[in-house]
Parts: structure tokens; sequence; C-alpha cells
């Protein structure tokens, strides 16, 4: 699991007037609204004696009251009231939790999981279609998968399986037809372009066979971005019909992941086609996680000594290339060095606030990176684990 980035912490329309739970990373976190609408993300964990923000209530100072002694933690995670102080005495300098940023885009909520400060931080992906209401109409949709998330990305961007996997997308006997035409790639993000032959489209009250052949080629676009650990699928139905599906996908915890899901269409935009729409995303994400949650190692190899790729694999192989890049960038949460210190110790995600006043004694300690620092445990590291055949196997 990766930080520095954003991830989808909840729908929008789930928080309203009370704090809400949000799981990422392994960690929780309590999600509120203040006065003015805006929405806050801290720690779940309060430093007094280990209280639970999210089962708390927020307060008149626009603040989120721990529910044990009432504590009032404000949206930079600063205590601003303790009934318990004794008069006149002043709040401590380390009664203070991380805060993350945050922001409301496409009926989702962002959180910016890390320290980086804001000039650093990879960009939310675009999504134009979804606020161009004129054009396009959305359904969403929310799936849970007993899976990594690393290997939920790489299936949604993984065009071979779809002939096997999606009997509504291909045709196995039309699997060596289907082509990858380009790859292109940047520091965070991937593309690829594909021509498929998949059969006749059912649904829409019969009405699609009328406007796209059994077998006619179609393109289809996927791309991922490490940000959120977005999947955009853009399907060029034919030459008029086009359908996006844009997925943020949350590591809720290592083999745990919650797919925020937005399909688009730019045909049948009529509400009671809405209904259909959902239905079917909902059956290929269904098909994907009867694949994907019985794969074995459940976790994506960190070698690709073990497996064996061929021609259609190359854009997972761009995709596992900028994961390993970040994790060498000491990235990723070393999930097995917490595992000592389970029912323990709580650690946080460092905010961006960490960096702004380092002499502080923050109250938590921070996750383990690998590769990178920790005061826990000397950290593995991913030198010398990778070899000239993962590299080329990724590269290819
Ligand atoms: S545990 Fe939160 S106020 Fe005491
Ligand atoms: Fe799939």
């Amino acid at each position: 699991m990766l930080t520095n980035l954003w991830y989808v912490a909840e729908w929008s329309n789930a928080v309203k007037d009370k704090p809400v739970k949000a799981k990422l990373l392994g960690q929780n976190f309590v999600l509120y609204r203040d006065k003015a609408g805006k929405v806050h993300c801290l720690s779940d964990v309060c430093i007094h004696r280990g209280g639970s923000l999210s089962n708390g209530w927020t307060t008149e100072r626009n603040c989120v009251a721990c529910p044990y002694h009432g504590w009032e933690f404000d949206s930079e995670g600063k205590v601003q009231f303790i009934p318990s102080r004794g008069e006149g005495a002043p709040i401590p300098e380390r009664a203070r939790i991380d805060a993350y940023p945050t922001e409301e885009r496409y009926g989702m909520i962002w959180v910016f999981m890390g320290d980086l400060p804001e000039s650093e931080r990879y960009p939310i992906p675009e999504f134009p279609e979804y606020d161009d209401r004129d054009n396009w109409r959305p359904v969403s949709l929310d799936f849970t998968w007993k899976g990594t998330v690393d290997r939920v990305v790489e299936n949604g961007i993984d065009i071979a399986h779809t002939s096997f996997v999606h009997p509504g997308f291909g045709y196995p006997e039309m699997a060596d037809k289907n082509k990858i035409i380009d790859v292109e790639k940047g520091e965070y993000w991937g593309r690829s372009s594909n021509v498929l032959h998949p059969p006749q489209l059912q649904g829409n009250f019969g009405l699609m066979k009328f406007f796209r052949k059994d077998k006619q080629p179609t393109y289809v676009t996927p791309s991922f971005y490490l940000p959120g650990h977005c999947v955009r699928l853009h399907i060029k139905v034919n030459s008029w019909m086009d359908m996006v599906i844009f997925d943020a996908n949350t590591p809720v915890d290592e083999n745990t992941t919650r797919s925020f899901a937005i399909q688009v269409r730019n045909f049948f935009k009529y509400p009671m086609f809405d209904g259909g729409a959902i239905k079917r995303t909902r059956n290929v994400f269904q098909q994907d996680a009867d694949i994907v949650e019985a794969l074995s190692p459940n976790y994506l190899p960190e070698t690709l000594e073990n497996e064996v790729s061929v021609e259609q694999d190359k854009f997972m192989g761009a995709w596992r290339q900028i994961r390993r890049k970040h994790i060498e960038m000491g990235w990723k949460i070393d999930t097995r060095a917490m595992k000592a210190y389970e029912g323990e110790k709580v650690f946080t995600i460092p905010s961006p606030a960490r960096r702004t006043n380092p002499d502080l004694k923050w109250a938590l300690d921070t996750v383990p990176m690998i590769g990178g620092k920790s005061d826990l445990i000397p950290t593995r590291s991913v030198e010398g684990g990778i070899s000239n055949t993962q590299k080329q196997a990724e590269t290819a």
C-alpha cells in the first residue's frame, strides 16, 4: 500500500452532519463537515486515551468531539477545548493529531494520505465527462473486493482477460485477434489503445443489436493513475456511442479494496436506462472479483520471476514499473514490520503538518516504510530484491 497519494475515502453524500469513520491503508480516519460544509479528515485516534472520534459529534467550535472525555479537535487536528483540563490551564502543545488535505470531486471525498507539500502532490485524475451533464449521463456504484488493490488495478487495465471473464465483452475464440495498438506512460499514469472484437452487446431492451454488429472491432482505451489508484476505461461502442467507467480503488487494508465507480454514457441518457447500466457494470465487477479474489499469491508479487508475461501483458508491465518506482522512493508501508505491534501500538500516516512542525513531539508514531526510515525496526530494502528478469518483464 502506497502513501503520498490522493485516495477516495467516501462518497460525498455519505458525510452529512455526523462524523463518519473511513478506513484506508489499514488505518482509521474520521471525516466530518464543518458549518460551512467543508469536509475534513483526521486520524480517528484521540491522543488522550485512544477514543474513536468517528463515534463522537461535531461541535459549535467547528470541531469534532471525542466521545470519551469530550476533547474537541479542529480541522487541523489541534485540540481547541478540553473540558477536564482544570480552570485556566493551557492546552498542551502536543494535544494534536494528524489532519489530511481533502477535496470533493465527482461526488467523492478525496483525502491526501501523506506528508508531501501541495506543490509535490500528483493531481487527482481528470474526469471531464462527469461534469458535462449535457452530453453524459452518470451512474455510480460501490464495490468491495477481498483482494489487494494492486491486483484490482492490474485487472482493470488487463485487456486479455475480457475474452474469458466477461462473456458480454469477449469471445475466447476471438482472443488472438485483440491487439494493443499503443502504450503511453508518464510519471504516475499510463494509457493503452486496444482493438477488441466483442460479441453482440445485450441490454437496453434489445436496442443494442441495432448499433453494433457481432464481433465488430471496438476501440477500448484503459488508463491507470497512481493517485486514487484510478482506472479509466473508455469503450467506443460505435461512431456515436461511448461509455467511460472511472473507478477509484481504495486500499482499505492489505487485502480489502473498495472501488468507487462511476459509469457515464453518451447514449440512452434517460433515467429509465440507469438501472440496466448499474446492473451490467456490477456484473462486470463481480465477474472480475470471482477471479481476482482467488489469485495466488493474493498480493502483487514484488518479483516477476515466478510469472510468465507475453505481448498482451505489456500495459500491465507499465503499471508494475510505475508502482515499483514509487516503492523505491520509500512510499510503501511496511505492513510486515507493523504486525509485531498489533493491538499494542497505534501508527498513523504522516500528514503535511509533520514536515512543517518537525520539532513538535507528536504523540503517535508514523507507519514504518519499506526502503524508508523507521524508528522501530530495520526495514527490508527493496534493493537487490529485484532481478534483471523482472526488469525485463516490466519493460517488455
Ligand atoms: S480519549 Fe478522547 S477525550 Fe479522552
Ligand atoms: Fe474485467
